[in-house]
């Protein structure tokens, strides 16, 4: 043989090789996050907003954001953080509520974090910077890789806005999208083109049972004035409503029980009922809530840092709008809350914009009396941070569970419509409520 013909064999074998490699293990093939046949335990948990703030100082003013001292020692800015003001999260109650999944929430089958990592741009001596920003995600990254093994409990995290390289702005292509990518790549997430352009994704968790939808909100969200509205055909924000819409109509097609959670950053309703997306938005993506709540069995977001749940509720014509919990109105609403198409739930943040907190969901996984996934019951635990910063036990306890304060034991449409009838006509189940929508705080 020449030294041609074993320079182009060699050239030729090398060349297959590589192709049957290539075939036989496609390499990072997204799946469901939950192999097929695993043993479940029906509880998920929820966590958000924990704006680690690596720059906190204990006794700092919260004049300055907790960065540096003012003129004398403040009471409030404790060890684990300062209740109620414009400070982040010290390390020290990021390393506590860690602490806490790692030793007592075990028995979970999967997490979704709703976003809002990094601590807030607020302190114009202290600026964040891109690196800020990538430590953060990075460093909580971390805290979830060590309190669970993420293979086998797998992780499910979003895009808050204060995530990004700017404040709010989150625009097509945007940089960080790049930077979560790798950041998340231990994660085996389904994060193709769609999440490269936009920041959303879809990704199966039970095999044939249970997806996520995971949306990029900024896009939506009123706040981001780099991104037109719902209106513009061009806008991102339309482009995601357009691709969600297709997402739920794919799912519901296939007619067969599976059912799709979603979750994103910030919630279409502000906790004082105000609305959080632009107008087109905002009635369009209601619409698409009220139209698909049959194959919806969860919709969950953070960002306000308050605890509330809503119901999508027909409006009597043919739009779909929403009712919260605590409104007095909808004691006379018994028959349209029978028909509410999904529970909205919002779950309060680690962040001490309140008293810190998480919860933990049990979800069906049967599938017969409700469709699977379907919320049964939550717990939901915080830490009383004066407590904790007094020298009193630095632990997170059960604050409710959402059976007992709502009376029923299935957030499904009909569920939460019924759950909202028993808080508004019963006073005491009312001021409960309000209590808990500010952590106990
Ligand atoms: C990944 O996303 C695509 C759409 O972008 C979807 O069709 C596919 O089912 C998803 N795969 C998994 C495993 O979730």
């Amino acid at each position: 043989m020449g030294w041609i013909q074993s320079f182009t064999c060699i050239t030729a074998c090398v060349l297959l090789l590589q192709q049957s490699t290539v075939s036989a293990m496609p390499m990072n093939e997204p799946r469901a996050l939950i192999k097929r046949g695993a043993t479940l335990t029906g509880k998920f948990l929820h966590i958000t907003d924990i704006h680690i703030d690596p720059k906190y100082l204990e006794g700092a003013d919260p004049d300055n954001y907790c960065h540096r001292h003012g003129k004398k020692r403040s009471s409030e800015s404790g060890k684990y953080g300062a209740l109620g003001t414009r400070c982040d999260s010290p390390v020290a109650l990021v390393k506590t509520a860690f602490d806490f999944l790692k030793k007592e929430i075990r028995d979970i089958d999967f997490i979704i974090y709703t976003g809002d990592t990094v601590r807030h741009d607020r302190d114009d001596d202290l600026p964040r910077t891109k690196k800020d920003v990538i430590d953060g995600h990075t460093s909580v990254m971390k805290y979830f890789q060590s309190a669970y093994d993420l293979k086998h409990t797998p992780y499910i995290p979003t895009i808050g806005n204060n995530d990004a390289f700017g404040h709010n702005d989150v625009v097509k292509n945007d940089k960080i999208f790049t930077s979560l990518k790798t950041i998340w790549s231990p994660l085996s997430l389904n994060l193709t083109q769609a999440f490269s352009s936009g920041g959303y994704f879809v990704q199966d968790i039970v095999p044939d049972k249970l997806s996520v939808i995971n949306l990029n909100s900024m896009y939506f969200f009123e706040k981001n004035s780099d991104v037109a509205d719902c209106s513009s055909s061009t806008s991102p924000a339309t482009v995601q409503m357009k691709w969600l819409e297709s997402t739920l109509k794919e799912f519901k097609s296939k007619g067969n029980g599976h059912q799709v959670y979603m979750m994103s950053h910030v919630p279409p309703i502000d906790d004082d009922g105000s609305k959080l997306y632009k107008d087109s938005c905002y009635s369009q993506y209601l619409n698409l809530l009220g139209n698909y709540g049959s194959i919806i069995a969860g919709h969950f977001n953070g960002h306000t840092n308050n605890d509330n749940l809503n119901a999508v509720i027909p409006d009597g014509k043919k739009d779909f709008t929403y009712i919260a919990a605590d409104d007095k109105d909808a004691r006379d609403l018994k028959s349209t809350l029978a028909k509410s198409a999904v529970a909205l739930f919002n779950a309060p943040s680690i962040i001490p914009v309140h008293n810190p907190a998480l919860r933990v969901y049990t979800y069906d996984i049967e599938g017969k009396d409700y469709p699977y996934g379907t919320i049964r019951n939550w717990e939901q635990y915080y830490i009383d941070l004066d407590d904790a910063n007094n020298g009193g036990p630095v632990e997170f306890k059960l604050e409710y569970d959402a059976t007992h304060l709502y009376g029923v034991d299935h957030f499904d449409g009909a569920g939460v419509g019924q759950a909202i009838t028993n808080i508004v006509s019963n006073d005491k189940s009312r001021d409960l409520y309000k209590k808990y929508a500010q952590v106990s705080s």
